[in-house]
């Protein structure tokens, strides 16, 4: 669990389009590494982030059931591209489109994960917000947390099957 809560600020921020964010994390999704990039974007030391859960940088603006897609794939020892709208220490948010893989031990084991972040076009962003908005909708209406991922990711898969494109098409695609 994340210590307390980041209140957002409301103010985005975002960095240059030739740098990469990248954290790796434990099995369990614990920062073991991040580098420049994102200790500059984020405004955390890197003391405050290794060991973290990366929950530590989530923005109350995505939909759980993005994060249930993101887990389910890597832990099938599969990518996923996604958007993400993230929180920096102070509030401020930035958006990244996110690259994220399992890393393999040498017995082909899953011993990590690894993301890679770059800026997004923000056409891409454009088309990304009211699919998540009206996924956070679906949340908010369920009874609970738990109930809420299984509606919105009900939702995002009936979706895709309307636009008849599997999510990292669709994805790649916005
Ligand atoms: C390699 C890797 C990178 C991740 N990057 C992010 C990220 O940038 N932002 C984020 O909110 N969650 C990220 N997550 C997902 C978090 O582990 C977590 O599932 C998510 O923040 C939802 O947390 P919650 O279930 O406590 O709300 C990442 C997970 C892994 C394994």
């Amino acid at each position: 669990m994340a210590a307390k809560a980041i209140q957002p600020s409301g103010r985005e921020r975002t960095f240059p389009e030739d740098e990469i964010i990248v954290s790796k994390t434990d099995r369990q999704g614990r920062l073991t590494y991040v580098n420049d990039v994102f200790l500059n974007v984020s405004g955390f030391t890197e003391a405050e982030l290794i060991g973290q859960p990366h929950s530590i940088i989530r923005h109350p603006d995505m939909p759980r059931c993005i994060f249930k897609l993101l887990w389910e794939t890597i832990e099938a020892g599969r990518e996923i591209f996604a958007y993400v709208v993230n929180l920096s220490k102070n509030g401020d948010h930035y958006w990244v489109l996110a690259h994220v893989t399992p890393d393999f031990g040498p017995n082909g084991e899953i011993v990590g994960f690894h993301s890679n972040r770059r800026v997004p076009r923000p056409e891409a962003v454009a088309a990304v917000q009211p699919v998540y908005k009206r996924l956070l909708q679906e949340e908010a209406a369920s009874a609970d947390r738990k109930q809420g991922q299984e509606a919105s990711y009900t939702f995002m898969m009936d979706l895709l099957k309307r636009e008849g494109k599997p999510y990292a098409e669709f994805i790649l695609g916005l």
